[in-house]
């Protein structure tokens, strides 16, 4: 199958390309690259554009009729940017997203699979939530994320655009094969923060927040290998059919491993994996941190047949192989 990825040259849209290809189907990607990298669509076909034109994507569907599914990555994804620059994120997350939409089905193009996020649940323990759990987003980001999917349930029920939203949970790791992987310039992500706090002069991890009601009163986490993430995308497009159809025009899956970790945890397996300690220092909690949750893996595995097969360790030995293959200077 041909499948149109937005945000393909991104972190994980350049990693669900890579499971794409690995399955025998194509991607076509579309990606301003404001902040994604072009060496992850070396070899794809690739439509360096907003995902707003219009014009583009119109070229895009004639010169690729067989695009059956689009995957929807492309947004923008820093929290704290999000919390001071929040017009940015509902112009870019939000109205683009509207107007990818409209645009779609216009051009008779109705099923959608949107990357969403499991911070869009309130979670305010650290204990399991299932798709029916409450939400409360915290961040602008968050808020522009359940903006998205309700704009997909409506635009499902009035106008039959099919769409299926995956809430990830937290994605670490990089593609097995070493195709692409994350960034780890100015990381705002744990594992970023990790590798940085031991490859740099000011090598300190700053564990933010240490008073939740977790087990250890650090916040606690599901850490979803990316490459595993990328093959429920797989299975999401080659069942679609099955998930959403006009009786359930809209559905919503999260993708997580089942099992929360915290973050002294997280830092304990780092270390054995890397062989040395990590100097820690403890910090309040950040504006708009929650302790998390971890999902109930159920309906995915009801609705993709889909498991995660890889461990934490896996995820974070790729991280530090591809970071290591990636040379990044903090000196
Ligand atoms: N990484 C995570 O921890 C995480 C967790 C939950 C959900 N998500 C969601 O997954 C998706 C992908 O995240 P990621 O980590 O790969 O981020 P990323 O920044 O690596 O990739 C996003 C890609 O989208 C592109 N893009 C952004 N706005 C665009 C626009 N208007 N037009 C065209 N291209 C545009 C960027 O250039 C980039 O290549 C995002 O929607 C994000 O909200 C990510």
């Amino acid at each position: 199958m041909k499948v149109l990825v937005t945000g393909g040259a991104g972190y994980i849209g350049s990693t669900v390309c890579s499971a794409l290809e690995d399955k025998g189907h194509t991607p076509v990607i579309i990606d301003s690259l404001i902040t994604g990298k072009e060496k992850y669509v070396s070899g794809r076909i690739f439509y360096k554009s907003d995902i707003s034109e219009k014009n583009i994507l119109k070229k895009i569907f004639d010169e690729h009729p067989d695009i059956s599914t689009t995957i929807h990555c492309a947004g923008l994804i820093i929290v704290p940017e999000s919390t001071s620059n929040p017009y940015k994120y509902y112009e870019e997350n939000l109205i683009k997203s509207i107007h990818l939409f409209k645009n779609l089905l216009n051009l008779n193009k109705n099923k959608l699979i949107f990357s969403s996020t499991a911070s869009l649940y309130k979670s305010s323990n650290g204990s399991m939530v299932t798709e029916e759990s409450e939400l409360a987003p915290q961040s602008p980001y968050a808020k522009t994320k359940l903006a998205i999917e309700m704009v997909l349930e409506d635009f499902a029920n009035a106008y039959g655009l099919e769409s299926i939203a995956l809430r990830y949970f937290n994605p670490i790791g990089a593609d097995p094969k070493m195709r692409s992987g994350p960034y780890f310039e100015n990381p705002t992500h744990v594992v970023g923060k990790l590798i940085e706090s031991t490859n740099s002069k000011n090598n300190v991890f700053r564990i933010t927040g240490t008073d939740w009601n977790t087990r250890d009163g650090t916040g606690i986490r599901d850490y979803i290998h990316v490459w595993d993430l990328a093959q429920a995308h797989i299975a999401a497009v080659e069942y679609f059919d099955k998930i959403v159809n006009s009786n359930t025009p809209y559905n919503v899956i999260n993708l997580g491993t089942g099992e929360g970790t915290t973050v002294l945890e997280l830092i304990t397996a780092f270390e054995e994996i890397n062989g040395l300690e990590i100097i820690k220092e403890k910090s309040d909690a950040r504006h708009g941190d929650v302790a998390g949750s971890y999902t109930n893996r159920d309906k995915a595995l009801k609705l993709l047949k889909w498991e995660p097969r890889m461990s934490i360790e896996q995820g974070l030995a790729d991280s530090l192989k591809w970071f290591n293959k990636n040379n990044t200077d903090y000196s």
